[in-house]
């Protein structure tokens, strides 16, 4: 009988798949019999821009433009078609849904395709064909400006979430353009500096999120990142584009190029970039107008180049806008508050409770919120794609909502977070002195309340694309504050709101309730103040470590960073993140996939199913994970492998595998996690090629990268 059904399955698998490679092959005929009808110059017209977020089509035979969009935060606000003022709508306000780092810190693939599912309806809803996002560059580096917008430092991580979140967008037959392509991992300088990184590093590090969205999340579109990797800009760079993606990874879809990241004509064309965006000056100017136009007449591009691109534009559009089931889509809906809401609440990460201060008890009769995030919204701010909100619940909205019934609530500001992105450095000075007026306030405050809740943290002016942070010191003259309102009022919870890794250490010493939220989204005061209550029991993980120190870090303990002249050489390798503090023994100020319950959970019974394991096989690991507190709540097991005796140096560990278990009080769950041998390996420069060496191999369980609570050996022959 079992045999029966493994044979009906095989075959309708293989039917099936026989019926997509039917369809798409018919797919192929029919663009190709498109392309037939075309102009050159027709064709021509549809690789470059045509407005600031669009490129045209060939009404005469029914190609409509293609759209596109800013994410991730959400869609962004409509603009005008050739500047970058609103277009003053009211029918455009959306979801704000909670920023990379913070999906990254549910440690949920789940999150990431509903996340994906509400920027595919609400594009859908604004007649989007293409949205900007997920944006995935590896956290190199803890000062970068848009860390808020990316997930994590490791690939593995970066991997899972970036897959989801494309098949979440392209379910509803809108394109995700996947970005930035590749090894962006700088504000500064980042459209002229030189990154140089070695194959391995690129193969191990920077690529496995865009290999695996694209392979396995089929993502359409593939935005060129604006720096320079190894010598050649990503919008030109014929390793990058023809080499790895189209040719190794088996790319159907489109290379964008990011918005005025075009630099050259021929070589763009050439090496692999099949539409120009954002460019400057008269568009039938633009590299690839008509100058195109011009190299292949002059015979430095092939029509067959040109066909190629179009054929490749078809295709996503016959996935996408030209599609026929594509939907009308929805915006802001109350099903899209609920999805923003989970993953703001799946996304705080508790660094601290030494006293169980949290959860708040019934009995706290008065709260003093204090800080200028608490009434701060994060929707929009700084350079960069923002959302106009439909709402935006503050931290103050959300406490008020929750304690409001039992407890008087009252706020007082703190600090002035006087900072903008727009103004020089001149015009800042002064943004990190405390206001000792706002402080005696605060202290008064927090004095005659029974719990200080002080949101402190950054917001979107100093966390902004274009710019990378200057230190790792929190803003505005925050510290001051913590320390005068926790010298008065011992029961202070302390709750930062940022997007990338600062300087907790005094924080960490003195201060015993520490939560970190983010930019999270529409539904982030709601999600706060159901923490604090308990409501929500924290299940978020760091997504990436926060160094004790800018010396610490590898990317400035090598002296990589800006880089030298416009030469970033990224020369610790491999060793990016936990990678480098783990391998190289540094204490870390919080780890890699660090994160507190309100509850405790066992780990037992870790065990291989077999002890040695061919190079084809896939190891099947199990373990029992049991909830022995008394609340509620999920853990994310974490599996990280070691391969102590290597013909090259290999990292202390790395992440191969997690899992989030959400358990009752007492209950037991046996989880399995499984690993190909084949993904142990290491890239081999020497052979071009992944080899996963024979012999013994440590697989460790953990829930952080420093808290690793059972091994067990096994061995690769
Ligand atoms: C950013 C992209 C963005 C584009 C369009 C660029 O500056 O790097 O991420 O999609 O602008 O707004």
């Amino acid at each position: 009988m079992k045999y029966t059904i493994a044979c009906v399955m095989v075959l309708f698998l293989a039917g099936s798949v026989s019926a997509q490679h039917k369809s798409e092959a018919a797919l192929k005929a029919k663009i190709n019999s498109i392309i037939k009808k075309m102009t050159l110059e027709e064709k021509i017209e549809m690789l470059h821009g045509n407005a600031l977020f669009s490129s045209a089509g060939v009404p005469r035979l029914g190609i409509p433009e293609l759209t596109c969009d800013d994410g991730p935060l959400g869609v962004r606000e409509e603009i005008k078609r050739f500047d970058w003022a609103s277009a003053n709508w009211t029918t455009d306000s959306a979801m704000f849904l909670p920023n990379g780092s913070a999906i990254a810190a549910t440690w949920n693939p789940v999150m990431a395709h509903q996340y994906g599912v509400v920027i595919g309806e609400e594009a859908n809803a604004r007649k989007k064909n293409v949205m900007l996002a997920p944006a995935f560059n590896i956290c190199r580096m803890p000062l970068c400006g848009r860390t808020y917008e990316y997930y994590s430092e490791d690939p593995y991580l970066n991997s899972q979430l970036a897959v989801q979140s494309v098949k979440g967008i392209q379910s509803q037959h809108v394109a995700a353009c996947i970005k930035h392509f590749a090894a962006n991992n700088q504000e500064l300088n980042r459209d002229s500096v030189n990154t140089i990184v070695d194959e391995r590093a690129l193969r191990e590090i920077y690529l496995p999120a865009f290999k695996a969205a694209v392979e396995q999340g089929n993502a359409y579109i593939v935005m060129s990142a604006y720096n320079k990797l190894n010598g050649y800009w990503c919008s030109e760079n014929d390793f990058l584009l023809n080499k790895v993606l189209k040719n190794e990874w088996g790319f159907k879809g489109v290379v964008m190029s990011d918005w005025a990241g075009t630099h050259h004509t021929v070589a763009a064309a050439n090496n692999g970039l099949d539409i120009e965006m954002g460019s400057s000056g008269p568009y039938d100017q633009w590299y690839f107008a008509k100058p195109l136009l011009a190299a292949v007449k002059a015979g430095k591009v092939s029509v067959k180049t040109i066909d190629d691109k179009v054929s490749r534009i078809l295709w996503l559009m016959y996935h996408t806008s030209m599609s026929a089931q594509h939907p009308k889509g929805s915006i802001a809906t109350p099903e899209h508050a609920k999805i923003a809401y989970d993953i703001a609440s799946e996304s705080i990460v508790l660094l601290k409770n030494d006293n169980h201060l949290l959860p708040l008890k019934n009995v706290i009769k008065s709260i003093a919120v204090i800080g200028d995030n608490a009434v701060r919204t994060f929707a929009l701010g700084g350079y960069g794609a923002g959302v106009k909100a439909r709402y935006e619940v503050t931290a103050l909205d959300g406490i008020k909502s929750r304690f409001g019934k039992t407890a008087s609530i009252s706020f007082a500001q703190g600090y002035r977070a006087n900072y903008l992105a727009s103004r020089t450095d001149e015009q800042n000075r002064g943004y990190d002195q405390p206001d000792q007026n706002l402080i005696d306030n605060a202290i008064a405050l927090a004095k005659a309340s029974d719990v200080a809740i002080l949101c402190i943290g950054s917001n979107r002016e100093y966390e902004s694309e274009g710019h990378d942070r200057k230190s790792l010191e929190l803003p505005f003259g925050e510290q001051a504050l913590v320390n005068a309102v926790s010298a008065v009022n011992p029961n202070t919870v302390i709750v930062v709101m940022a997007g990338a890794p600062y300087d907790l250490n005094e924080i960490k010493k003195s201060n015993h309730t520490v939560v970190w939220s983010w930019f999270n989204g529409s539904e982030a005061g709601n999600a706060l103040a159901d923490v604090l209550k308990g409501i929500i029991n924290p299940s978020g993980k760091l997504p990436f470590t926060f160094p004790v120190s800018l010396h610490d870090s590898p990317a400035f303990n090598m002296d990589t960073y800006p880089g030298k002249g416009l030469t970033a050489d990224y020369k610790e390798g491999i060793l990016v993140g936990y990678r480098w503090y783990d391998t190289k023994n540094i204490e870390p100020e919080f780890p890699f996939g660090y994160g507190l319950s309100y509850t405790d959970f066992s780990f037992n019974n870790f065990s291989a199913d077999k002890s040695s394991y061919k190079k084809d096989e896939t190891i099947r690991v199990k373990f029992t994970v049991k909830n022995i507190g008394s609340s509620y709540g999920a853990e994310v097991v974490q599996l990280y492998v070691s391969d102590p005796v290597c013909s090259v140096l290999r990292p202390e560990k790395e992440l191969k595998g997690f899992k989030k278990v959400f358990l009752k009080p007492g209950e037991a769950r046996t989880v399995e996690i499984q690993v190909k041998v084949a993904d142990l390996a290491f890239y081999d420069e020497s052979k071009k090629a992944w080899n996963a060496e024979a012999g013994e191999y440590i697989l460790e369980l953990g829930n952080s990268s420093r808290h690793i609570v059972q091994k067990v050996k096994i061995a690769v022959k």
